[in-house]
């Protein structure tokens, strides 16, 4: 036999990674795991325990205790104690705890490398070479972030006590984007491992107390679903943040909604990974090993729609179908396995029957003639062609080592193909030509977009997502600001319970448009438009006397405005320079009919507040007129040939519920960081004194402020704004108002998990410029995107 026909007949042997000293360790425990709470193990108040498998094989590795209500407030109660030394620890007495947390994961690396292949059933190659690596580097990138804290995050303060969910695809990895900027930032955490997937947690718990971390600081929860609502509901808790899937997300969005508990959110996605006919073909099929096989497909920003032009989709599919036919699917301990085992029964037949699904529905399913191992939870790579768009594998997130093809014609083509998604979490684009990149990657809506790579992941980074993906930044400076508030924000007072009767206009009353001359209308598209409703209500001054008539807005009036908004998102494409000289243009405006708005508004909040109000809204103008081309984003340098360009965008379409107490200042505090930003909104005006409108439409005509840029519906708030917040066509809410109004904005924002951006049902001085402008307004009114762009040989 020659040299070249033994290579042809080469196999791979076995290569197992040795598992004893991890069995040990659970041997050591008795393989029977407590909570870890104030840094001392607990059994379960309840005594259940449940078991925890190796998905490879099917064998029991240890039982886990399952954490009840009792559980969760033990927990809590710990981390609320330990929460004030915690934070008053300098920075750099927490940066060393931080530090040695790293230290102490990279000596125990391989340990836990493969304690989590056997828990998940990863290859140990993934494990071993990305996870843990990148487990360690999160602790050490943060150790630095709490050396710096005071630095770079002046006036700002920890959450408090922090609820931590997680999923079971990335067990320590999750745990580490969840604790480490937590800890960084002076909270103490309550953290709920995945049901599937507890042993790292728990070892990672023990790390904690070998350097000598102060007992409460970090606690571990086992159990499953119930056990993370217990948390999720708790009242002690002042932040939740959650990775998993988009039904679990909603819920949790609707459980924190009547409490003000912040709240991130990292779920699903149906990432495109779109190949450009110039795109290097070989390089773009190894990408796509990356991007659907790594971690079997179990990976919420996995490259799962495949996007290829038509040119060159034959040839990828052959370079592709000879590339799954060398793909190794084993036991996840060999080290040279490329896919390894399905984390649980219930997700292979989830897997097995979506596939079915999407045959059923016209895709044709190709997989490779490999044998699979006689046991455990595997699946072969497949590929679906032929996928239409709207088949249910082109729409739903499979969680499986599968991926769905589809073809497009031009670049506009792919990237309509790359958004028609509810999701918006990632996206891959392969093409040689600089400028085709680029130029898919700033039109995709998602949080992540790799050039020419994929599935790259760096603690200086944020990652997370756009539309129904989630809410909230983990990695880099982003991240941290998940974990702070702003001093001034978390301390303001309560604002009283509104009633709008109260100050004189009563809400029963309704009378129609024709009855009262001056009815102030609708701005919708640019134009005044009389309600559908043909309605107005009365409106009062703070003497009860009658001042006019403001159209009844109701759900079509919303809609319809809407619609116009969605219409002018041209706007955020303008250059910054040109909304800065209209938002110019409109303080020009608004000074020279200072005098008539200032004697108008007066009669509802008197002469002195009428004043201030006028000179503090154009000192706003001006403001977010010179923020337009300054809120800049970041150059982030992960430690690869990359950079990660993190860009300030608009979040498209938002609603806005402008407080009541401000009419004219209130309106422009909120409008107009979001229309620097280069957002299109419909606002609904102080219920109080919803006139200001009138005054409103005639500076903006007057500005060039392009038609449907600003809407305005006046109505009832109560109303307009269940209709705004269930909304599926608006992007962002924001609401200032009282507790209960802020509440109702939350839960019914649940849907389309639009981020919502409330006061918290705070009393808030917007005549400050702390508190009424600024940085934390433009935070929520842009969201990051990271595109990682290689460079270098
Ligand atoms: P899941 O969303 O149910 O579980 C994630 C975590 O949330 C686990 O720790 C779980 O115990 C906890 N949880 C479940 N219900 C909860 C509740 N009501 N309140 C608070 N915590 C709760 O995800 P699951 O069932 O493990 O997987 C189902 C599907 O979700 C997958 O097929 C996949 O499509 C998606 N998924 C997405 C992930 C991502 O990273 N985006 C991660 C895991 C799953």
């Amino acid at each position: 036999m020659s040299v070249v026909e033994k290579f042809g007949t080469m196999e791979y042997g076995p290569a197992p990674e040795d598992a004893k000293e991890s069995l040990l360790w659970l041997d050591g425990r008795k393989r029977r795991f407590g909570h870890f709470i104030a840094g001392v193990w607990h059994d379960p108040a309840e005594g259940k325990y449940f078991e925890t498998a190796d998905p490879s094989t099917g064998e029991k590795l240890a039982d886990i205790a399952q954490g009840s209500v009792a559980d969760i407030d033990a927990a809590v109660s710990a981390a609320r104690t330990a929460l004030p030394a915690w934070q008053n620890l300098s920075c750099p007495t927490r940066a060393k705890y931080l530090y040695a947390v790293a230290r102490q994961i990279q000596k125990n690396s391989r340990r836990l490398a493969v304690l989590e292949t056997l828990d998940n059933g990863k290859p140990i190659r993934e494990s071993r070479d990305i996870d843990i690596p990148l487990v360690a580097r999160h602790f050490y990138h943060h150790a630095g972030w709490a050396q710096l804290l005071d630095q770079e995050f002046p006036a700002h303060e920890s959450c408090g006590v922090v609820g931590q969910i997680i999923p079971w695809n990335f067990p320590l990895l999750m745990l580490a984007w969840k604790i480490a900027p937590a800890l960084a930032t002076g909270n103490t955490v309550v953290l709920k491992p995945a049901e599937y997937t507890p042993l790292t947690a728990l070892a990672f718990a023990e790390i904690c107390n070998e350097v000598g971390l102060p007992a409460g600081v970090v606690n571990i929860v086992t159990g499953d679903g119930a056990t993370g609502e217990a948390l999720v509901k708790h009242t002690e808790v002042d932040k939740i943040a959650f990775t998993g899937s988009t039904e679990v997300g909603r819920a949790i969005r609707r459980a924190t909604a009547q409490s003000h508990k912040k709240l991130s959110l990292e779920l699903g996605g149906k990432s495109p990974f779109i190949v450009f006919e110039d795109a290097d073909l070989d390089s773009a099929v190894e990408g796509l090993v990356d991007g659907i096989w790594f971690n079997q497909g179990q990976v919420c920003c996995a490259g799962s729609r495949l996007l290829v032009q038509e040119s060159v989709a034959a040839k990828l599919t052959r370079k592709l179908q000879a590339r799954m036919s060398t793909l190794r699917v084993g036991s996840p301990l060999d080290k040279s396995i490329d896919i390894g085992a399905i984390i649980a029964r219930v997700q292979l037949e989830r897997i097995e029957s979506l596939v079915k699904q999407g045959i059923a529905e016209g895709a044709v399913c190709w997989q490779p003639e490999i044998v699979l191992p006689s046991r455990g939870l595997f699946y072969k790579p497949t590929l679906l062609s032929n996928v239409h768009p709207t088949s249910i594998v082109a729409q739903q997130e499979i969680f499986g080592p599968v991926l769905a093809a589809m073809t497009f014609r031009t670049p506009r083509e792919a990237v309509e193909l790359a958004n028609n998604t509810v999701y918006g979490l990632a996206a891959s684009v392969w093409s040689e030509s600089v400028n085709v990149a680029l130029q898919a990657a700033a039109q995709i809506k998602s949080g992540v977009v790799w050039v020419n790579s994929t599935n790259l992941f760096d603690a200086a980074c944020g990652f997370g997502g756009y539309r129904e993906s989630g809410f909230g930044r983990e990695g880099g400076r982003e991240g941290l600001l998940e974990y702070l508030e702003p001093a001034w924000f978390k301390r303001a007072p309560a604002l009283k319970s509104e009633s709008i009767s109260a100050n004189g206009n009563t809400p029963d009353v309704v009378v129609p448009t024709t009855v009262i001359d001056r009815t102030v209308k609708l701005y919708i598209g640019g134009k005044q438009t009389r309600p559908d409703s043909g309605y107005s209500i009365p409106v009062h001054g703070a003497k009860g006397e009658l001042l006019g008539a403001a159209s009844l807005g109701n759900r079509k009036d919303i809609r319809n405005a809407v619609e116009a908004a969605r219409k002018a998102e041209g706007w955020g494409k303008t250059t910054a320079h040109n909304r800065a000289q209209i938002l110019f243009y409109i303080a020009e405006n608004l000074s020279q009919r200072a005098d008539e708005i200032k004697a108008r508004l007066t009669a509802a909040v008197g002469a002195k507040q009428a004043a201030a109000e006028v000179q503090s809204s154009l000192e706003r103008l001006f403001s977010y007129a010179a923020w337009a081309d300054k809120f800049d984003g970041a150059v982030h340098s992960p430690p690869f040939r990359n950079i990660s360009i993190a860009m300030n965008e608009p979040i498209g379409t938002v609603g806005v519920i402008c407080p009541n107490d401000t009419p004219l200042l209130g309106f422009f505090s909120l409008v107009l960081p979001l229309i620097s930003a280069g957002n299109t909104a419909v606002a609904i005006p102080s219920e109080k004194y919803p006139l200001i409108a009138a005054d409103l439409y005639q500076v903006f005509e007057t500005s060039d402020v392009p038609g449907g840029v600003i809407n305005i519906v006046t109505g009832r708030t109560s109303e307009l704004l269940k209709t705004l917040a269930e909304h599926d066509d608006l992007d962002a809410l924001w609401c200032f108002g009282d507790s209960a109004t802020c509440s109702t904005a939350k839960a019914l924002s649940a849907g389309n998990l639009k981020q919502t951006w409330t006061n918290e049902g705070r009393a808030l001085d917007l005549f400050s410029v702390e508190q009424g402008e600024g940085r934390t307004f433009l935070q929520h009114a842009y969201q990051l995107k990271n595109i990682w762009v290689p460079y270098g040989e």
